[in-house]
């Protein structure tokens, strides 16, 4: 596009929108981390069955294969006689499905196409099996094993790699369908280690031990992560905090603050219980939709949902959460893909940029003006400083952001450890990178990268990330109902590892 072009737009916006500019700023502990995610933090899951294609954008990318039905599914062995049948309807049976059965050619073909993809996979195993179902959803009796081992037998003979193990779907606390006691599952847990361990004998690394993968109580996790101290190595959680699909208020949920607030609560609970046990175990999100019963159309799946799912990576973060989950890489109406066409939805886009952007070092960060912005900051990935996330939920307020540290500046180590405002008196760049909707429409499915669409090219291939270059010495101005990832290499920091001592 001309720059006449440009012109003429920034000119019929200034006329045309009743918009107006405030001043934040966002003040960052330069002196020391307040957490460390995994380099591969974003991941995805997958419900039975998956389609036939895949990304690469992501290397890798972790997925977590699993959902409601794992926990009704038995797999085909090799000594099996019977037949192996799929999952047929039953109204009257949990999930209203029958068991079903994954035939070991269809296990192949998934490790094949996972192997294509490079991805880290985190497979759910049935954790149900063995136990008898009660009317009230509780359960009786342990783990049936057996299942499980010959199927992971199978998997090492046949040089299938996998990340981890995970063991059951949402069986803890109250449970959803069934639920199984804290103390059980610990036995479980350790059952299922104490499998790995033999399986995997003289074999380095060995798959992760994970569990439960159910939602957040904390008394059954207190319980449960009390007693696996030494053989857990990973605790996931599920997350639906916007409540059912069909609820009509979901979008003024996404943009109210105190509602987004909220999760920090259990985040902080588990950190809390995670510290205190003495356990190795480290936090996961191991699956978040945000939305149950699939999502909400034009909702979960369009450019208003990146500022939860966003603030959802940046808040866990700063709890000590190594990976998030994301429910689903395809399907439902909160996929990162479209179904049909499988092509990028906005969210596939965000968890790109912060793929590429954030680095493991997660940041203290308090912002002081509207109550409007989240603000995120990051070790910058694999690059000198920083990258800081904001997101806008004004509507009609542009707000420019001016950073200030606490800690002491390469370029000026001579002064004191006290705030300062991190402008530099020469004109340096940082990348920025601002998303908006199409048409400032929050329901598009379609998002706007430095004001171009973004959209595969004829090859499906996904379009370069452009950032836009920016002088030091103006403020990060973020737009109404935007949001903003801003590389600062200028502003290295002690946390980042850039000792100010060496100048
Ligand atoms: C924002 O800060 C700039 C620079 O300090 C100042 O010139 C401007 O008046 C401020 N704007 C508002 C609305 O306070
Ligand atoms: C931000 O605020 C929290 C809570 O008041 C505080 O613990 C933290 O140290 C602050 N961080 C910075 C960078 O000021
Ligand atoms: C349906 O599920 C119920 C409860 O598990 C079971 O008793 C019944 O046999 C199942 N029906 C069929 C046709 O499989
Ligand atoms: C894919 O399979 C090949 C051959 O068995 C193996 O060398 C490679 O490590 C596998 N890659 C992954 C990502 O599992
Ligand atoms: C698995 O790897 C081992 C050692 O590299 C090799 O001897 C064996 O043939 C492989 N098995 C299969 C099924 O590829
Ligand atoms: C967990 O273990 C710690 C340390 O042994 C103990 O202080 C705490 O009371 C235990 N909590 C529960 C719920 O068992
Ligand atoms: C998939 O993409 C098509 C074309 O852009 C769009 O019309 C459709 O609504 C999308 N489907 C879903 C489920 O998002």
């Amino acid at each position: 596009m001309g720059i006449c072009i440009w012109i003429f737009l920034i000119i019929l916006g200034s006329v045309f929108v009743d918009s107006k500019v405030e001043n934040g700023s966002v003040l960052i502990d330069g002196e020391s981390g307040i957490a460390e995610i995994d380099a591969d933090f974003i991941c995805a899951t997958m419900d039975w069955w998956p389609p036939e294609k895949c990304d690469y954008a992501f290397s890798p990318l972790k997925i977590r294969l699993g959902g409601s039905l794992q926990d009704e599914l038995i797999y085909e062995t090799e000594d099996q006689t019977e037949p192996c049948i799929p999952f047929s309807k039953n109204t009257s049976a949990l999930f209203s499905f029958n068991e079903g059965c994954l035939p070991l050619s269809r296990w192949d073909e998934l490790n094949n196409f996972f192997n294509e993809t490079g991805a880290k996979i985190i497979f759910g195993l049935n954790a149900l099996n063995g136990r008898k179902l009660q009317a009230d959803g509780s359960t009786v009796g342990a783990w049936d094993s057996t299942n499980a081992e010959s199927l992971m037998r199978y998997t090492v003979k046949r040089n299938y790699t996998m990340y981890a193990w995970e063991l059951g779907n949402e069986l803890s606390g109250s449970g959803v369908g069934a639920r199984v006691k804290a103390a059980q599952y610990a036995i479980d847990t350790t059952t299922l280690k104490n499998i790995v361990e033999e399986i995997y004998d003289g074999m380095e690394p060995k798959p992760l031990i994970i569990s439960p993968g159910g939602f957040f109580d904390a008394n059954w996790f207190k319980e449960f992560i009390n007693k696996t101290t030494e053989i857990l190595d990973v605790i996931t959680h599920h997350i639906y905090n916007l409540g059912a699909g069909v609820d009509k208020d979901l979008v003024k949920k996404i943009l109210d603050p105190s509602y987004l607030d909220k999760e920090a609560n259990t985040f902080k609970q588990l950190e809390n219980i995670l510290e205190t046990s003495g356990t190795l175990a480290y936090a996961w999100v191991g699956e978040a939709g945000g939305a149950y019963n699939s999502g909400h159309h034009l909702v979960t799946d369009a450019f208003v949902f990146s500022f939860w799912y966003l603030d959802q990576l940046g808040m866990s973060a700063v709890y000590n959460t190594k990976t998030y989950c994301r429910q689903t890489l395809i399907g439902g109406n909160y996929g990162l893909l479209n179904t049909t066409t499988f092509e990028p939805n906005p969210d596939y886009y965000s968890a790109l940029l912060w793929h590429r952007l954030m680095g493991t070092t997660v940041l203290s960060t308090n912002f002081t003006g509207s109550k409007k912005i989240r603000s995120y900051a990051h070790c910058a990935k694999e690059s000198d400083g920083i990258t800081l996330l904001l997101i806008n939920l004004d509507k009609t307020t542009t707000i420019d952001v001016n950073l200030l540290t606490n800690s002491r500046l390469k370029s000026r180590p001579h002064i004191e450890l006290a705030i300062q405002d991190t402008k530099t008196s020469d004109s340096r760049t940082r990348e920025e990178y601002h998303l908006t909707a199409k048409d400032g429409n929050l329901h598009s499915q379609t998002m706007m990268l430095n004001g171009n669409e973004l959209t595969v090219n004829p090859d499906g291939n996904i379009p370069p990330l452009q950032p836009m270059l920016v002088s030091s010495l103006e403020p990060i101005s973020v737009a109404p109902y935007s949001i903003v990832f801003a590389h600062i290499p200028y502003l290295t920091l002690n946390a980042c590892g850039d000792s100010v001592m060496d100048v």
